[in-house]
């Protein structure tokens, strides 16, 4: 008898048409069977009797098993506080910098735990199962730090959630900006952040990023800045942190998030970037929807899209993410959690829209978005890893991004923690029956 057995998923990499069961015991995967080999039967039910029982049966239905979806970069402190002082009118980095000032003064430790739990479960309702957050630690008192710990140890059944100490307002140029990441690690952070483009000046950013990647590699953490989130063509500080990955063994367990001025740099520059971005293993991390928003508001027109070279740096075999960033917060107003949403968007501003580039943007959501967070083995639909993963009534990635599907199940260590039951569309066109429309492309 196991716990859980999953009826007729289809799986990527199976021929068309090939159906697996997934068999699950004690939050683990024990076996992934090509469905004719017996269906797993429910407990006391009438299935084949070669079958193992198992104490919970989904049937379903042909839909597209995946891994659940990664978030590899949102900031859960500051999320649902858009408006508060007041709004970001110019919708510029820098002004919703200075409202989150204001807001933060006003942080208390049950404000921040409140906020960040509700868009954990929307996460999770949206099939989110593990989570990066960003968590400005440049606050003398560091509030939504010790709220955010707190929080990761209450969701850790459902979700898994890294935490990374953000110096919002510099390492440097903030006072005593480095003894409060110092603290962070301490206190248990995953991983450590920086902001070299806002620190005052050229060397300091480049020595933020020294004492960040220093205060890692002593704590056995990893590494993620928000590296050049700016128009400015001048600010090339991810050549700094790939150099300092390389040189400090790192590699890997560095990201530079966000690198907009990467889309404003010179071919020639660009090239050459690549290559050490390239040798050095570092990830990178595109976040569409908020510097869709945030970046070319200085410039008239062309406007620029003030994203990464994410096309580029594929090619170029480096690991990119997507990542949603902010969800109504002073940098950024709307959003629900849905990475589906973040892999779409990405398509279009990243100009990814063949059909296997398509399916790459869904990697960039699962499989990529797990190795920046370095999940390895514990990510994954094979026997052995965690029974975390989602369900969702579609033929495969291409097809879950151009309609943009739910889940209709979320299971996290075995257990359903979220369903969606299918919407209906009735179409009553005239002189034919009524219909149901799925938009699905039927030859
Ligand atoms: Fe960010």
């Amino acid at each position: 008898m196991i716990d859980l057995a999953v009826r007729g998923v289809r799986l990527t990499g199976e021929p068309d048409g090939a159906l697996s069961d997934l068999l699950v015991d004690q939050g683990r995967f024990v076996a992934v069977v090509p469905a004719a080999a017996g269906s797993p039967a429910a407990a006391g039910g009438d299935g084949d009797d070669q079958a193992p029982q198992a104490r919970t049966v989904i049937d379903a239905r042909g839909a597209f098993a995946s891994p659940p979806y990664v978030e590899p970069h949102v900031h859960l402190d500051a999320t649902l506080t858009a408006g508060e002082p007041r709004w970001n009118v110019s919708g510029t980095l820098w002004e919703g910098i200075a409202c989150w000032a204001d807001r933060k003064a006003t942080l208390s430790r049950a404000d921040v735990i409140d906020r960040a739990t509700e868009v954990l479960r929307w996460q999770v309702a949206n099939g989110v199962l593990h989570v990066r957050s960003h968590v400005d630690v440049t606050d003398p008192g560091l509030v939504a730090l010790d709220a955010l710990l707190e929080v990761r140890d209450r969701v850790k059944d459902v979700v898994n959630l890294q935490l990374v100490a953000f110096p919002q307002e510099g390492i440097c140029s903030f006072p005593g900006g480095d003894r409060l990441v110092e603290e962070a690690a301490v206190r248990g952070v995953d991983v450590i952040g920086a902001i070299p483009h806002f620190e005052d000046t050229r060397e300091d950013g480049v020595r933020s990023l020294e004492i960040a990647v220093e205060i890692a590699v002593r704590h056995g953490l990893m590494l993620d800045a928000h590296c050049d989130e700016i128009d400015d063509e001048q600010s090339r500080f991810a050549e700094v942190l790939a150099t300092l990955a390389s040189r400090s063994g790192l590699r890997a367990r560095a990201t530079a998030s966000h690198t907009t001025a990467m889309g404003s740099y010179n071919a020639a520059y660009a090239l050459k970037l690549e290559r050490i971005l390239a040798r050095s293993g570092v990830n990178l991390v595109c976040n569409p929807l908020v510097n869709l928003h945030l970046q070319g508001r200085l410039d008239d027109y062309p406007k620029r899209r003030g994203l990464t070279r994410v096309k580029e740096t594929l090619a170029a075999g480096i690991n990119v993410a997507f990542g949603h960033d902010d969800i109504m917060d002073p940098w950024y107003p709307l959003g629900t959690g849905n990475p589906v949403q973040v892999a779409f968007v990405g398509a279009h501003a990243t100009q990814l829209t063949s059909p296997g580039e398509v399916a790459e943007c869904f990697a960039m959501v699962t499989d990529r978005a797990a190795a920046v967070l370095g999940l390895g083995d514990e990510y994954g639909i094979a026997a052995g890893r965690p029974a975390s993963f989602v369900l969702l009534p579609a033929s495969g990635p291409f097809d879950v991004v151009r309609r943009q599907v739910r889940p209709s199940h979320v299971v996290a260590h075995g257990h359903l923690v979220a369903s969606t039951p299918p919407s209906v569309t009735t179409l009553r066109w005239p002189g034919r029956p009524a219909e149901p429309v799925d938009f699905v492309r039927r030859r």
